[in-house]
């Protein structure tokens, strides 16, 4: 019936311009389509935190029903997060971390795991005496720390290993210009890149430095979700990744459960994997049928918006006759 509330989702993204963000919310729009009633407000913070504090606040007086963050940073976030769950908003926090335990439930893999095994992963290919790159995602978001740290720990009892930390921001043009201006001291043996489009760039760099070398150079990922990443690892520009879910869907799932008052877990964990050149190759057919489907949804929804638009058209019509 159509007199029954709507109820509103207020998601406070930190950025929309990458494709990992593009994959989240083509998942929060096709869960959020199963639901009638329901109405999902999305913010972009265009990476800035003043500008996300801002948008949590317009959500926070807008009354939304269920509020979600991605936060950018997690220190800059952290007072706003508490404000909206002090006012009483279910809030839920996903992929990045803020500094308090006064939320509702944390949506999120688990980085710090995902750092051990990468690291675990590395432990295979790496010689001796070895340089190890690390690309980092940005230093004030909890991914970076995490899988850094989930990452050295893995290989803490390599004291032979050489460390070299390059900042790279999680965006692939950043990285690729710090690689540029970072003068290396001999050659580097492994590459551990925070994210997918991070370790497409340090493969770019180091064949153009040395394609010989640049080929044979091992360089790990992790997302394994965009497209360009997935197909990075399908031809073996990226050795391997490890998924990291958006979560798009448990989002809209658990949000739904909060509306309909129902007490929900503190950390509902998303699941990893590693993602060789085989699963990637499932991955993007899989990519391709989630495309397909929002494609087929997207049809239906204007189908079904020029059928309300005639059929109003047909009634306003018969009304005026009616009156004549
Ligand atoms: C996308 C992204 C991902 C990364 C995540 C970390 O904006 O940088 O590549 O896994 O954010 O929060």
């Amino acid at each position: 019936g159509g007199k029954e509330k709507t109820y509103v989702i207020g998601i406070s993204q930190c950025m929309t311009d990458d494709d990992w963000r593009q994959a989240m919310i083509r998942e929060v729009g096709i869960e959020a389509s199963n639901y009638d009633n329901l109405k999902v407000i999305i913010k972009d913070a265009d990476s800035n935190n003043d500008r996300q504090i801002e948008q949590i606040r317009e959500l926070i007086r807008q009354k939304v029903d269920v509020l979600v963050i991605s936060p950018l940073e997690s220190a800059p976030l952290t007072a706003v997060a508490e404000e909206a769950y002090r006012a009483g908003i279910p809030t839920i926090i996903t992929d990045r971390k803020v500094n308090t335990s006064q939320y509702t439930t944390f949506v999120g893999a688990n980085n710090y795991e995902l750092g051990v095994t990468a690291g675990k992963y590395a432990a295979r290919y790496l010689p001796p005496n070895a340089t190890i790159l690390e690309i980092w995602g940005a230093k004030g978001s909890s991914p970076a720390q995490e899988r850094h740290n989930g990452f050295r720990d893995a290989l803490s009892e390599r004291k032979d290993l050489t460390f070299v930390p390059v900042e790279g921001e999680w965006k692939q043009e950043i990285a690729a210009g710090h690689l540029r201006e970072t003068t290396f001291d001999g050659p580097v043996d492994f590459v551990f890149a925070h994210n997918d489009v991070m370790a497409i760039a340090a493969r770019e760099y180091f064949l153009s430095t040395d394609s010989a070398q640049g080929k044979r150079l091992p360089v790990i990922g992790m997302d394994a979700v965009a497209e360009a990443g997935l197909q990075a690892i399908a031809d073996g520009r990226i050795d391997a990744s490890f998924l990291y879910p958006t979560g798009g869907e448990q989002v809209v799932r658990t949000a739904m459960r909060l509306i309909n008052g129902e007490t929900v877990d503190p950390f509902i964990p998303l699941h990893s994997g590693i993602v060789d050149k085989e699963a990637a190759r499932s991955l993007l057919l899989q990519t391709e049928r989630l495309l397909n489907y929002q494609q087929r949804i997207e049809t239906q929804r204007t189908r079904m918006d020029e059928l309300l638009n005639r059929f109003l058209f047909l009634r306003s019509s018969v009304w005026v006759i009616t009156l004549l």
